[in-house]
C-alpha cells in the first residue's frame, strides 16, 4: 500500500461561477485545497476592485465552516474597462491578486476579451511595478490557424513579443497544454505555468477516438499524446516553474450534450486523485508536494500551507459519486471517478 502526506494543496486555477452553481461547487474546492485563484469569467465579467471583493464575499459566504482556511485569491478581467487607478488601489488592498487576458472568443464568458495582447501594455507596467502576475489564457483565435497548434501559435505572436518588451512582467501560462508551451516557459524565467488534470492523464484519442466524450471537451483542447507526455514530464520533474491549476470549470450536461458542447471539465472534486495517480504510475510521487502545494506559494509569493493531507492508494469502499445536482436542477458530470476509487483523501 502507498501512502504519502502532503502540504495543503493549492489550486492556481479555478472556475467558481455564480448563484446556485457556485453553492453547489466551492465546497468541493474547499474540501482540498487552500489557495484558489479564481477565474472572473462571469457574466459579466469581473473588471474592478470592488466586484472582485463582492464576489470573494459570495464566495466566502458558501464554504462550509469547517473549511476557514479556504482562501480565494481574485483575479480580474483584463478588459478596456479596466480603470488603472482602481487596479492599483485594488492590488495595494489585496482585493486583486492577478489580472487574466482572455483572447476575445478563445472560450467560454471571454467575449470581453482582447483582440491583441499588445493593446494592454499600460496596464501590463501597473502588474509589473507592483509585481502581481498576468495570467493567460493562451489560444490564438486566428481562424486559419488549426485547433490543436493555437497555443503554439499564440504563444510565440502574442505572449513572446509582451515578454520581450515588458521582462519584469511575471506571467503565468494557464492550463498550458503542449510541448511547445513547455518549452516557451523553460525558456523564459518571467513565465511559469499551471497544468490540469485532465490535460496530464489525458490525450486526444480519449476525447474522440472512442466516441466523441463532451466530459473530455475543454480550452485550449486536450493535444497529442506527446504533448501530454511533455506536460507530465514537466509536472513531475518538480521544477518550480510548474504547479496546478485545476481549471475546473462546471457545466450543466444541459450545456455539455447536444449538437454544440461547451468548454470545461469539473475536476475539483477528484483532480487530486487524478494527479497523484500520474504521478504514481510515473514513479514520482516524492515530486507531488512540489507541484500541488510548493512551487505555486512560491509563484505568487505566498508562505506553503501549514496544514496537510493524507493520499492512500487503496481500494475505496465507499459509492463513488458520478455528478452533482445544483439547488437549480443543474446536474454536473465529476472528471476523474475511475482515480477517485483507487486513492483514499484525508485531512490531517
Ligand atoms: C472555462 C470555463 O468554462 O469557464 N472553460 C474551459 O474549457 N477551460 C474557461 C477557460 O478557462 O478557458
Ligand atoms: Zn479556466
Amino acid at each position: 500500500m502507498t501512502t504519502i502526506e502532503l502540504l495543503q494543496p493549492d489550486d492556481w486555477h479555478v472556475h467558481l461561477r455564480n448563484d446556485e452553481m457556485l453553492a453547489a461547487v466551492v465546497g468541493y474546492s474547499a474540501q482540498r485545497f487552500r489557495y484558489a485563484m479564481v477565474m472572473p469569467n462571469l457574466m459579466p465579467p469581473i473588471t474592478s476592485s470592488e466586484a472582485a471583493a463582492t464576489y470573494r464575499a459570495q464566495i466566502l459566504q458558501h464554504v462550509p465552516a469547517s473549511k476557514s482556511g479556504f482562501n480565494p485569491q481574485m483575479a480580474i478581467y483584463c478588459s478596456d474597462t479596466v480603470d488603472l487607478n482602481d487596479l492599483k488601489a485594488g492590488i495595494a488592498s489585496g482585493a486583486i491578486a492577478a489580472v487574466k487576458y482572455y483572447p476575445a472568443g478563445a472560450t467560454t464568458n471571454s467575449a470581453a476579451g482582447g483582440q491583441s495582447m499588445a493593446d494592454f501594455m499600460t496596464l501590463y507596467e501597473v502588474l509589473a511595478e507592483s509585481g502581481v502576475r498576468l495570467l493567460v489564457h493562451a489560444e490564438s483565435t486566428d481562424p486559419t490557424v488549426d485547433l490543436f497548434d493555437r497555443e503554439a501559435v499564440f504563444l510565440e505572436r502574442q505572449l513572446a513579443t509582451v515578454c520581450e518588451r515588458l521582462p519584469e512582467l511575471q506571467v503565468t501560462v494557464e492550463h498550458v497544454s503542449t510541448a511547445a508551451g513547455i518549452d516557451f516557459v523553460a525558456a523564459h524565467d518571467q513565465a511559469v505555468a499551471t497544468i490540469t488534470p485532465h490535460h496530464l492523464s489525458k490525450e486526444r484519442s480519449d476525447l474522440l477516438a472512442h466516441g466523441m466524450k463532451p466530459d473530455l471537451f475543454c480550452k485550449p483542447i486536450i493535444n497529442s499524446a506527446a504533448d501530454r507526455d511533455a506536460l507530465v514530464a514537466a509536472a513531475t520533474s518538480g521544477e518550480s516553474s510548474f504547479f496546478l491549476g485545476t481549471d475546473s470549470a462546471p457545466h450543466p450536461t444541459t450545456a455539455k450534450y447536444g449538437p454544440t458542447a461547451k468548454a470545461g471539465i469539473f475536476n475539483a472534486a477528484y483532480g487530486l486523485e487524478v494527479v497523484a495517480e500520474v504521478f504514481y504510475q510515473q514513479n514520482k510521487l516524492d515530486q507531488l508536494e512540489a507541484f500541488t502545494s510548493r512551487n505555486g506559494a512560491k509563484a505568487y509569493g505566498v508562505d506553503v500551507a501549514d496544514t496537510k493531507i493524507r493520499l492512500t492508494r487503496e481500494a475505496v469502499d465507499a459509492d463513488i459519486a458520478t455528478s452533482f445536482t445544483t439547488a437549480a436542477g443543474d446536474e454536473v458530470v465529476l472528471f476523474g471517478t475511475d482515480e477517485a476509487a483507487l486513492w483514499k483523501v484525508e485531512q490531517l
